[in-house]
């Protein structure tokens, strides 16, 4: 059976990479518990110091499964897109993601909570909660206005605004924006290999240093995005937007 998320050690790196090319990796409940899985058992292994976090050269993910949304949408604390991103939150080693191709929904959010980002210039990165009845995910909210503005982040979460890896490189929202895929995923881990090579608790310590401020209310709102989240995935709404896309409707 095809593995949908595949996990590599190359020395102190691991790298766990998206693979469910048919489907543009949209991340299924299965997925997001293997993901929680791998970064807590890495978090907890002293042997790793560094996680790149990728999916292939052409595309990262086309963002939650959408079948998943509406056949077995999240419906508390417990469900596993939460256990993914509080193990990505939690986690004390640097992540490091490598986008190319479509980063859509929690594939563009959780691109805040990695330490080193780095893109294909002509990546496609898009949040389209509010287009789909939904609401932002994850701390999106807060550190979105509090990284680009209020006015960009506006655009980006109420519009729905897509943009491009060069605009992400250019904002501050990641490190490079590189020509291809390919050069993506070299340089991802390059820089995860240099993490590596450094002192761990220098580099974990450095890690919770800087995540440290606003942590507490980054949380309560997580928490209050989270609950939103959850009732809107119930309205009228959002499940004829999602359905729409399943039967392939016009937008
Ligand atoms: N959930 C479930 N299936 C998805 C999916 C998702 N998030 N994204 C893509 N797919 C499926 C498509 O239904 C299609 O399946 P099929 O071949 O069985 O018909 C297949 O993946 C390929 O997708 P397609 O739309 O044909 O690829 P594309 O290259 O034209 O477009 C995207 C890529 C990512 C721009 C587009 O698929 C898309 O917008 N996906 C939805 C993104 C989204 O809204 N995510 C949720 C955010 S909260």
């Amino acid at each position: 059976m095809t593995q949908t998320i595949v996990s590599e050690r190359d020395g102190a790196v691991l790298t766990l990479r998206l693979n469910r090319p048919e489907k543009k990796n949209a991340l299924t409940r299965d997925m997001y518990s293997r993901l929680a899985t791998a970064l807590q058992q890495a978090d907890a292994d002293a042997s790793v110091h560094a996680i790149v976090l990728c999916g292939s050269a052409h595309c990262f993910t086309s963002g939650n499964d959408i079948v998943d949304f509406l056949e077995v949408p999240p419906t508390d604390m417990d469900s596993p897109v939460f256990c993914f991103m509080r193990s990505l939150l939690a986690c004390r080693k640097p992540v490091v993601a490598a986008v190319a191709g479509a980063a859509v929904g929690i594939g563009t959010t959780l691109l805040l909570h990695c330490d080193l980002v780095y893109v294909a210039g002509d990546a496609r990165l898009r949040m389209p909660f509010v287009n789909l009845g939904l609401s932002p995910e994850f701390g999106s909210s807060l550190l979105l206005p509090q990284r680009l503005g209020q006015a960009r982040a506006a655009g980006l979460l109420l519009l729905g605004e897509g943009f491009s890896g060069e605009q992400a490189a250019n904002w501050g929202l990641a490190n490079a924006a590189l020509e291809d895929g390919e050069a993506v995923l070299r340089q991802a881990h390059a820089a995860a290999h240099r993490l590596a090579a450094l002192a761990p608790a220098a580099v974990q310590d450095s890690k919770r240093l800087m995540r440290a401020p606003g942590r507490e209310q980054l949380q309560r709102v997580i928490e209050e995005e989270s609950w939103l989240f959850i009732q809107r995935l119930k309205s009228p709404e959002a499940v004829a937007a999602l359905s729409g896309f399943i039967h392939k409707a016009a937008p």
